[in-house]
């Protein structure tokens, strides 16, 4: 089975459950500063699993974009990928256990045919919260799986996500598949390799709060994470993902850009990294957000990846000025448009984000290789300097990663820590040299996208004033031509509503209020009255901006230090967004 047939019979099967299919949230989690990317499906449900009813009902199913960098240095091996997909289904107080492990069990041996006899699960033992889930061993008991083959586990394998993370959680089951190739053992043990992870089923009834305690969701909920990657190799009988229809066609599009072979131990890592970070860079470039490559945040880890791609491209003999990136790329884009719009949407964004970043570190990448050879010619012991790092860096455009990866290649380290010094002092001169300009190092965010970050608080606390304090921000995008900024409210806002609201805003701006950052633990914050969308995703010590008597959001800014910075604000449209949520267009003149 292809993993198009996976996807598209998994959103069926649920959807045939009485479930609504819904689209999966951006790669780059909306208004959240704080976290650079979606990793898992549940992210974006954060605010409706902890009870906030959701417009498209109870029983919602996706495949949603998912980004770890966490695995970055494990990339090129046989299972390891930056972006994957994940498909999941979601129960808000609604269907509980026994529908959840029926249905997946029926998925999995009805709609995938796979055995029931290489199926195994695991489940909570219990802690101090809640007993042993003896109830999810029954019912799984009664849908067929042999008791050999339950095994309790305790909260480090069972508890999703984990017991020091605060928001929605609880215990899960996860069901495990048999990969050997003899049958499976009667009972299963899982330390044994050969039992892999499949599917994770979350009972989520609890919130776990700042103060350490757990309290009981309003709503017993289920949230169920599948991985579209290594569900596929399995289906189809591979142990390197890369050899499954996921990937196939990638890797063939790279054998044949290359002229060389996937099958030969030489180039089978640099076709791997290839393969996953151009998928990863297609994704994230080609998200709404729009971003670029730079030296902060996400675009930094777009600029990491591409650099990377174009360095493991050279070393497959690849002409780095010949159109190969863009011939890799629309083959992904023309791959996931159906599931995801705004990749055709954003298609042209996408081709010119990877030729402008290559044809910037083509210039210098063969000088700083060279200059990197130099550079260990001369070298007395087994540390790259941090003059040599931040040369490489500064005049070459070598992440400090690249350097790292290269020198590891040669048994040599990176003096990381001097590296780091350099860099701050450099940041500070910079930062003296462009006095009246954006300071604060945050390169990516120019002078407008700042002016836009502070103009969405002020709107923000504008409406509340207008139309009442149940307005909360719902989403935000910004670039340096416009805002968009979405806040729950029910119903269409009048002309004279918005008037108030645009006067208001601009009435803030000649009022010339300071803009403060402060630092606070979450329960300070929370005590404040602060402002916050997914507060859960925070750290405990957090940054709050304050402006005035205005407004009081957590918030990772950047943003203006007054705000007669921003100049005339104007609201371009107001417009439906989904049920209760409205979107508001505006300019700053
Ligand atoms: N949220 C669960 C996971 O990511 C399903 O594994």
């Amino acid at each position: 089975m292809e993993s198009i047939d996976l996807k598209d019979a998994y959103l069926k099967f649920f959807e045939n459950k009485g479930h609504k299919v819904i689209p999966s949230a951006p790669i780059i989690p909306e208004n959240d500063p704080t976290c650079l990317f979606n990793t898992a499906g549940m992210q974006p449900l954060v605010p409706y699993l902890k009870g906030e009813p959701h417009p498209e009902g109870k029983r919602l199913v996706d495949v949603q974009k998912c980004f770890r960098t966490n695995d970055l240095d494990a990339i090129g091996d046989t299972t390891h990928h930056t972006f994957f997909e994940m498909l999941g289904n979601w129960s808000l107080g609604d269907y509980f256990k026994k529908e959840s492990i029926s249905w997946s069990l029926e998925f999995l041996t009805k709609n995938l045919n796979i055995p029931i006899e290489r199926l195994a699960v695991t489940v909570f033992e219990g802690n101090d919260i809640v007993p042993a889930d003896t109830e999810s061993a029954d019912i799984w008991k009664s849908v067929g799986i042999k008791e050999e083959r339950i095994a309790f586990l305790g909260e480090e394998d069972n508890w999703w996500p984990n017991m020091e993370l605060t928001g929605p959680c609880g215990p899960d089951t996860e069901i495990f598949y048999w990969k050997g190739s003899d049958t499976a053992p009667e009972k299963f043990d899982p330390e044994d390799e050969n039992w892999v992870e499949i599917w994770n089923n979350v009972f989520m009834q609890y919130n776990h709060e700042t103060d350490g305690t757990f309290v009981p969701l309003k709503n017993k909920n289920v949230d169920t994470g599948l991985g579209v990657e290594r569900v596929t190799a399995i289906l189809e009988g591979y142990t390197d993902n890369y050899k499954s229809s996921v990937w196939k066609d990638i890797i063939a599009k790279i054998e044949e850009i290359s002229g060389l072979s996937y099958d030969d131990e030489k180039n089978v890592r640099s076709m791997r990294i290839i393969a996953d970070h151009i998928r990863a860079v297609v994704m994230i470039s080609g998200d709404d957000a729009g971003i670029k490559p730079s030296n902060t945040d996400q675009g930094y880890v777009l600029r990491r990846l591409m650099r990377r791609i174009i360095r493991y491209a050279k070393k497959l003999n690849i002409d780095i000025n010949s159109d190969w990136e863009q011939q890799l790329a629309e083959m992904i884009i023309e791959k996931y448009s159906k599931y995801y719009h705004e990749l055709s949407r954003n298609k042209d964004v996408i081709l010119q984000v990877l030729q402008d970043e290559k044809i910037k570190f083509s210039k210098t990448l063969e000088k700083g290789l060279k200059e990197f050879e130099k550079a260990i010619n001369g070298l007395e012991g087994k540390e790259i300097n941090k003059d040599i790092a931040f040369k490489l860096y500064d005049t070459y455009g070598f992440p400090i990663e690249l350097t790292e990866e290269l020198a590891k290649e040669h048994g040599l380290t990176v003096d990381i820590e001097g590296f780091k010094q350099k860099f701050a002092e450099h940041q500070e001169k910079s930062r003296e040299g462009s006095k009246g300009k954006f300071k604060g190092g945050l390169a990516s965010t120019g002078e407008m996208e700042t002016k836009y970050h502070t103009a969405t608080h002020l709107l923000n606390a504008a409406l509340k004033k207008v139309l009442g304090e149940h307005v909360h921000q719902k989403g935000s995008n910004i670039t340096a031509e416009r805002m968009r900024f979405d806040f729950s409210h029910n119903s269409k806002m009048t002309d004279e509503e918005k008037e108030k609201t645009e006067n208001l805003v601009n009435e803030y701006i000649k009022m010339a209020i300071p803009v403060e950052k402060l630092e606070m633990s979450k329960e300070d914050a929370l005590k404040l009255g602060a402002e916050a969308m997914f507060i859960d995703k925070y750290g405990d010590i957090v940054t709050v901006y304050k402006i005035g008597d205005v407004s009081l959001e957590l918030c990772g800014g950047p943003h203006v230090h007054n705000t007669s910075e921003l100049g005339h604000f104007k609201i371009k449209k107001e417009e439906a967004s989904s049920a209760g949520v409205r979107r508001i267009k505006a300019i700053l003149e």
